[in-house]
């Protein structure tokens, strides 16, 4: 697809199957109604967008995730930067032994939030700072995944729902970080089950996806047991073939924005030892059908 050359910045896809550049942007501005336009086109068409070299304050992503809806306050809050509670602390440093922030969001594929009601429109991640090794973030995009899936199981899922819950990885998780705190009554209460179909359609482009994941998806509605788990291993497994992959490695100042209709992510990790941080924003979707 032709790099859309506006006289104020550059949309460039990449020669892969999701994401874009944007280059020549700058978001502590507020964009005008024509820009926001471009800029909400393209999230809509590429799925992933890296706005490329982004000095902005938390509150400035705050004010650019809220002009595409309301934000989503994640369950943990011990984690939310503590002038910003919109924003959500991605990291995996600590200081006198006490983590500064998330450091295993993203260990499994997901899309954000599929646990709630309402899961998320889209999340904004804006680099703070960045290993030497490793680090990247991939997304896989769900509508490929629907529009590619074998026959045998477009029929195994036709009609089908599936439960996601907040705590299908959470004991496994907390065994190995130091992330994950028990949970009270009133936060295991926020984050009760949901239930939605297999196959979603996205709100403003119409196009089908994939919507199942390997870290809140715990269970095909209607099916027994083993059924149930097979049929979605073989649905995660499929979900995320390299092909339907992007990449991202980070630089300086990235700012990525994607669109939790359309794809999954995962973080890969980093050695321990080497300091990663970075603010999230989680923008409120709609209930999915
Ligand atoms: C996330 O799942 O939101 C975090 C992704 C990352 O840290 O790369």
């Amino acid at each position: 697809m032709a790099a859309v050359l506006d006289t104020r910045f550059d949309i460039q896809p990449f020669d892969l199957p999701l994401g874009a550049a944007i280059t020549g942007l700058d978001l502590s501005v507020p964009l005008s109604r024509e820009d926001f336009a471009l800029i909400h086109r393209a999230h809509l068409d590429h799925h992933v967008l890296v706005f490329r070299d982004q000095h902005i304050t938390p509150a400035q992503q705050v004010a650019f995730s809220r002009r595409f809806g309301p934000l989503q306050i994640h369950v943990l809050r011990q984690f939310q930067l503590p002038a910003q509670p919109e924003v959500l602390i991605i990291s995996n440093i600590k200081e006198n032994g006490q983590p500064l922030g998330l450091g295993d969001a993203g260990h499994f594929w997901h899309s954000d939030l599929s646990y709630k009601a309402v899961p998320s429109l889209g999340s904004m991640l804006h680099a703070q700072e960045l290993p030497r090794d490793g680090g990247d973030t991939l997304f896989a995009n769900q509508h490929l995944a629907w529009d590619r899936l074998p026959g045998y199981l477009r029929r195994a899922i036709d009609g089908r729902s599936a439960e996601h819950s907040y705590l299908a990885k959470y004991a496994e998780l907390q065994k190995r970080s130091p992330w994950r705190p028990d949970l009270t009554r009133a936060q295991i209460d926020e984050v009760l089950p949901a239930v939605h179909p297999i196959v979603r359609t996205h709100p403003e482009t119409g196009r089908r996806a994939l919507f199942v994941s390997e870290h809140f998806t715990t269970r095909v509605i209607g099916l027994p047991d083993s059924e149930s788990r097979a049929l979605l291993d073989d649905l995660f497994a499929y979900s995320t073939r390299h092909d339907f992959i992007y990449r991202h490695q980070w630089q300086a100042h990235d700012m990525v924005f994607w669109d939790n209709r359309s794809v999954m992510h995962l973080a890969a990790g980093c050695p321990d030892h080497q300091r990663r941080m970075l603010y999230r924003t989680t923008i409120e979707g709609n209930a999915p059908f």
